[in-house]
């Protein structure tokens, strides 16, 4: 029957569950490959989270438990992950949940699996404010990464979180409940601030959808068919969430509260220029660790 599958998934049905001396490291080493044969770059590394997961080990653990013998069924579902991988689904997506500032958040279909360029959004914040008592926003929550992290972190803060769909609601909710915030956490179902009382909040953070729509067909089959639409799609040229949120941020931020938006690589310009249209001063763009302009902050002037 392999013959009839193209080569990598072929090199993962040689390991089908019954051979009793098959061990981690085999197991390991044809996961690799089949990926690696399946054009998929990060081909080991994606391998060690799917066995970690399935085995219930860290990643680090993974190299050390080679003569680790596992069982026909952690073999069988080894092997149908990895099928599934090889077919373009993500590893966040095949385990169902993925780390985001060292805390694992739930993910489901409605959430955008959240992404280590969102952890420069969270580390200007942290950076720019202390724990003094404060009420935040985080405008289209998704899995509720950036706030869930941001209270967290911040014992002292309240926040809502809002978003326009309610699967990723709920996620976003279970997730500040597994990270202890909820308590401090409200969540609406609604279009960015515009449900959000005026003139009361300190800070405003969002991860809005800032990808042009022309663009989306293009993204990796990883994004473009796992990540949810509605989290990626920023209209005709990428930036219409921004001109939507930036007045009602603007209402809803205290006079000296500030605002905190992710932004794609070449959006800074046009994003400053939309937070200063709407009102916005001390506009400042930050860098991610790869050296790309990611977040442009402001302040609402007192
Ligand atoms: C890029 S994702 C960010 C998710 C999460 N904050 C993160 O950083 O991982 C954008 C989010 O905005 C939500 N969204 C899209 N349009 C919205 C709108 N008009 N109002 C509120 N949320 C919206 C999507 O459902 C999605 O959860």
């Amino acid at each position: 029957m392999s013959g009839f599958l193209p080569e990598p998934h072929a090199l993962l049905a040689r390991l089908l569950p019954g051979h009793a001396s098959i061990c981690l490291a085999d197991i390991r080493r044809a996961l690799a490959a089949a990926f690696s044969a399946g054009g998929i770059s990060d081909a080991d590394l994606d391998a060690r989270f799917i066995i970690a997961h399935v085995l219930d080990l860290s990643v680090g653990e993974i190299p050390l438990r080679g003569e680790l013998r596992p069982t026909d069924g952690q073999i069988a579902r080894l092997i149908a992950m990895g099928h599934r991988r090889l077919k373009g689904e993500p590893v966040a997506r095949l385990l169902g949940e993925w780390d985001f500032y060292g805390r694992t958040f739930r993910l489901t279909p409605a959430t955008l699996v959240p992404r280590p360029d969102t952890e420069t959004l969270v580390d200007i914040i942290l950076r720019h404010l202390a724990d003094a008592p404060a009420l935040v926003a985080d405008l289209g929550t998704g899995s509720g990464a950036i706030l869930a992290t941001l209270l967290a972190e911040r014992p002292r803060w309240r926040g809502i979180a809002t978003d326009l769909s309610a699967e990723a609601l709920t996620t976003a909710c279970a997730n500040a409940a597994a990270i202890g915030v909820a308590d401090r956490t409200l969540f609406v179902r609604a279009s960015y601030a515009a449900a959000l009382a005026p003139g009361r909040f300190d800070l405003i953070a969002s991860n809005p959808p800032y990808i042009a729509t022309a663009v989306l067909a293009g993204l990796s089959r990883e994004v473009r068919d796992h990540d949810p639409a509605l989290a990626l799609d920023g209209g005709a040229d990428g930036l219409a969430a921004y001109r939507v949120l930036a007045p009602q941020a603007l209402a809803a931020l205290r006079p000296g509260g500030r605002i905190a938006l992710e932004i794609g690589f070449d959006q800074a310009v046009a994003v400053t220029a939309i937070l200063a249209a709407a009102g916005f001063a001390a506009i400042e763009t930050s860098r991610d660790l790869g050296g790309n302009d990611r977040v442009v902050a402001a302040l609402k002037p007192a």
